[in-house]
Parts: C-alpha cells; sequence; structure tokens
C-alpha cells in the first residue's frame, strides 16, 4: 500500500477488541514516535506507555467525553512535553502523536488521539493534573495528548476523493468564495 492510499483509509477508531498488540508492534509505534521530527531537532518529548487495563479504564475519566476507547484500548502512549526544551513544543507532540497514529494505520492497527491540554474533568480540574497525578509525570511536562492503540472494532470506509475541501486551498493568494 502506498502512503497515499493509507491516508485514504485511516480514521480515528474508538473502539478496540480484545486482541492484545504484538510486542514487536508496539515497539514499532514508538519507534515512529521517536523517529518524528522536531524543531531544532530539540526531541522535547517524552512518552508514558500504558497497557494496565485498570489504569487504562481510570484514564478515561480525563474528561468527561471525547476520552471514548481508552477503557477498551490494550495500549495508550501518553504524549507529554517540555515547554523549556523547544518553543516549538505543541508541534514537536503533534509530530510525534502524527507518526505514532499513522505507523499503526500501516500496521493495520486502529488508534486515535484524545486531547489532554487545555480540557478539564468533571469536577473542573485541569486533565493534564489528572494524568500527570496518575503517571507520577513531572508538573514542568505538558501532556498534550494519549494516543489509543488497539485492533479495531469498528468498520470505516476509505476516503471518497472527490469529497475533499479543495476549497481550503488557495493558489498563488487567498481567494475566499464570494471573489471568485
Ligand atoms: C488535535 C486533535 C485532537 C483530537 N482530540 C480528540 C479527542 O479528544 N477525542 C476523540 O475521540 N478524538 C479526537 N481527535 C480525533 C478527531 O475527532 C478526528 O481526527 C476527526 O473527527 C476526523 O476523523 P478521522 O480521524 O476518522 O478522519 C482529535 C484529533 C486531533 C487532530
Amino acid at each position: 500500500m502506498t502512503l497515499h492510499e493509507l491516508l485514504l483509509q485511516r480514521h480515528s477508531i474508538r473502539r478496540y477488541t480484545d486482541e492484545p498488540i504484538d510486542a514487536e508492534d508496539v515497539k514499532t509505534i514508538l519507534e515512529a514516535g521517536l523517529l518524528a521530527p522536531t524543531s531544532k531537532n530539540a526531541r522535547s518529548w517524552d512518552f508514558v506507555v500504558v497497557d494496565n487495563p485498570e489504569v487504562l479504564r481510570r484514564l478515561e475519566h480525563l474528561k468527561p467525553s471525547y476520552a471514548t476507547g481508552l477503557s477498551s484500548a490494550p495500549l495508550a502512549v501518553v504524549v507529554t512535553v517540555s515547554p523549556e526544551k523547544s518553543e516549538a513544543y505543541i508541534e514537536d507532540a503533534t509530530c510525534a502523536a502524527m507518526f505514532m497514529h499513522l505507523q499503526a494505520a500501516d500496521l493495520g492497527l486502529g488508534s486515535c488521539w484524545i486531547q489532554v491540554r487545555g480540557r478539564d474533568t468533571a469536577d473542573n480540574e485541569p486533565s493534564e493534573n489528572y494524568v500527570r497525578d496518575m503517571l507520577g509525570i513531572p508538573y514542568d511536562m505538558v501532556v498534550e495528548c494519549i494516543m489509543t492503540f488497539g485492533h479495531s472494532a469498528e468498520t470505516r470506509k476509505p476516503v471518497d476523493p472527490a469529497k475533499l475541501k479543495w476549497e481550503k486551498v488557495h493558489i498563488g493568494t487567498w481567494k475566499s468564495d464570494d471573489t471568485e
């Protein structure tokens, strides 16, 4: 499969089967994160690998909604990043998360980004603190997101290229719809 074919087939997956992920595949996913480009090659991130089902279940309470998938996933990778190591820390974390997401897709696995930074728990506490306290993550690390991974229990259709929003692409200069 070409990268472009993979991109057309990729989707966020929020329901997983009970099948564990092969240890080699876990290593390949983590390797993808470590291979991600970073601003000034700072490698400002650290990843926390979580495969304890009880911890995964509790992590799902990091926010009231849109954390679906954590409790059924056999694996999650918490993407943390140091603003002291790079002013482009969000971008560094994002690239690593996306490399892992795409690597999982290439291995035939599902995954989903769960946003942590900027979100709150049901008790109005920062979701970042909830995750930091549970996993012993230092408070000077930003918790950008948690990536869930597993064998997909969903069937998703590939994207139809005809439905891509080409109006979002401006050639040469910015053109809004009503000036054409
Ligand atoms: C920055 C970012 C934050 C996201 N946060 C969440 C989230 O908190 N929970 C969730 O279920 N999906 C989350 N997603 C996945 C998006 O909802 C998903 O990519 C989007 O709906 C498009 O669906 P697709 O990935 O299947 O193409 C996030 C994606 C990105 C890029």
